[in-house]
């Protein structure tokens, strides 16, 4: 498959239909290496990336249970069940973590968050290069300081993705894309 039509057929897969296997090491170096291949301004770097799996995922389950509870007393079971699932159906789960200077001279913030978004997309694409399917999610945890402080994030850093990698129990089907004409316009002057 070329490059365009991977791109074209890229679609996400909800975490909660993936499931073993999962990436290999071998395959997982392979697909950090593309992963990490991004536009960069500044080669700042502005990025790193952290592995969830195996039974650290329930293990990250449960504490994220037990905070919310703590956060919210009155929360319902269904929420808790929720939190304690949420890592535990793909096999694999990369947190993108973006690395912002925002005192940097020339590189603004922006442009190094999106870079760190660039490595996300990427990890999509090459998941699905490899075989597997994928999902983005973010949820409350990524935005809670409270749950971002379980994953010894320092100021400057900032989780953007949760990245589920797995193997699809069922195909995806294709959901509705904007129209080119309704996003695309040539400027004129
Ligand atoms: C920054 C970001 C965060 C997202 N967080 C969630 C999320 O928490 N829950 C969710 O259901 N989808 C989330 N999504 C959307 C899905 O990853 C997915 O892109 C969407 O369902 C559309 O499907 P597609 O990727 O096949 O186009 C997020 C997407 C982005 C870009």
């Amino acid at each position: 498959m070329d490059l365009l039509d991977l791109i074209d057929s890229r679609r996400s897969t909800p975490s909660r239909q993936l499931g073993e296997p999962g990436p290999t090491p071998e395959q997982c170096e392979r697909l950090f290496a593309c992963a990490i291949r991004v536009p960069d301004h500044g080669k700042l770097v502005p990025w790193r990336l952290l592995t969830i799996s195996g039974e650290d995922r329930i293990a990250l389950g449960e504490r994220l249970a037990r905070l919310h509870a703590r956060k919210e007393p009155n929360i319902g079971a269904p929420l808790l069940t929720k939190d304690r699932e949420r890592f535990s159906f793909a096999p694999l789960i990369v947190a993108v973590i973006a690395r912002i200077d925002d005192k940097h001279p020339k590189i603004p913030a922006q442009e190094q968050l999106l870079s760190a978004g660039c490595v996300a997309h990427n990890l999509l694409l090459g998941a699905q290069a490899l075989g597997f399917g994928a999902q983005w999610l973010t949820g409350w945890m990524t935005y809670d300081a409270d749950a971002v402080a379980l994953f010894g994030l320092a100021p400057n850093e900032r989780l953007i993705a949760f990245v589920h990698i797995g193997t699809p129990r069922e195909a995806v089907p294709e959901r509705n894309r904007p129209a080119l004409r309704d996003v695309v316009r040539e400027w004129h002057a």
